[in-house]
């Protein structure tokens, strides 16, 4: 694990934890390629530049954010930011304990190479369409800088990437359901549920995105 976080409680948690699982502590960049979790506090300023920063070192890392004083509006500028998790200080340890599980499992690191990274140079909004394996057909959206896939419309099943895209919200061109493009959150039915939003980058002239659930 890598620990970005000064906080002495937090620091004291982790460590428990990673002694618990038998993983290694990191305060500085662990080598590149090294499977990882990185802990970060989520609530400060400049937290799109800490995620820049994670994912120029470590694409395929699992980010997980804390916070001292939950705050919803924090909560999601946090996940807008490309943090893969956020949760309270307090709630802390099982969550870490299940990043650190399923990366043990080879779970939290997978990524699949979707298109190469000159197919879509320059480009925003909607990138392209691809069938992922285990993850069927995906939309890559380029937003605010940041690459993500979503799903397809957990209504019926219509691909996203031909809807409309406004503000950083696609509708589904089906029915007209509109989902925030770099959270998944559902925005307005008729669909019930917000789609499966997945985090990709750039590397070695490829895009990938992470399949991990
Ligand atoms: S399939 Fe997307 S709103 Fe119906």
């Amino acid at each position: 694990m890598w620990l970005l976080a000064d906080d002495a409680a937090v620091v004291r948690a982790a460590t428990r934890v990673c002694v618990e699982s038998g993983a290694g502590l990191y305060r500085t960049p662990p080598p590149s390629g090294t499977p990882c979790v990185v802990l970060a506090d989520a609530s400060g300023n400049g937290l799109a530049d800490l995620v820049g920063q994670v994912r120029g070192a470590l694409p395929e890392a699992y980010l997980l954010g804390f916070m001292a004083t939950p705050d919803p509006g924090a909560w999601r500028e946090a996940e807008r930011a490309g943090f893969d998790e956020v949760v309270s200080r307090g709630a802390l340890g099982p969550s870490l304990r299940r990043a650190l599980a399923r990366l043990a499992d080879g779970g939290a690191v997978r990524s699949y190479a979707i298109c190469d990274a000159q197919d879509v140079a320059g480009r925003i909004g909607f990138l392209l369409e691809a069938e992922v394996p285990g993850m069927g057909k995906v939309s890559l959206f380029r937003e605010q800088g940041r690459l993500v896939c979503l799903g397809t419309c957990p209504h019926q099943g219509a691909p996203l990437g031909r809807g409309e895209i406004e503000e950083g919200v696609v509708t589904c061109p089906a029915h007209g359901s509109r989902f925030d493009i770099l959270t998944g959150e559902r925005v307005r039915g008729p669909s019930d549920f917000d789609v499966a939003c997945h985090g990709a980058y750039e590397q070695g002239g490829r895009i990938w995105v992470l399949t991990r659930p």
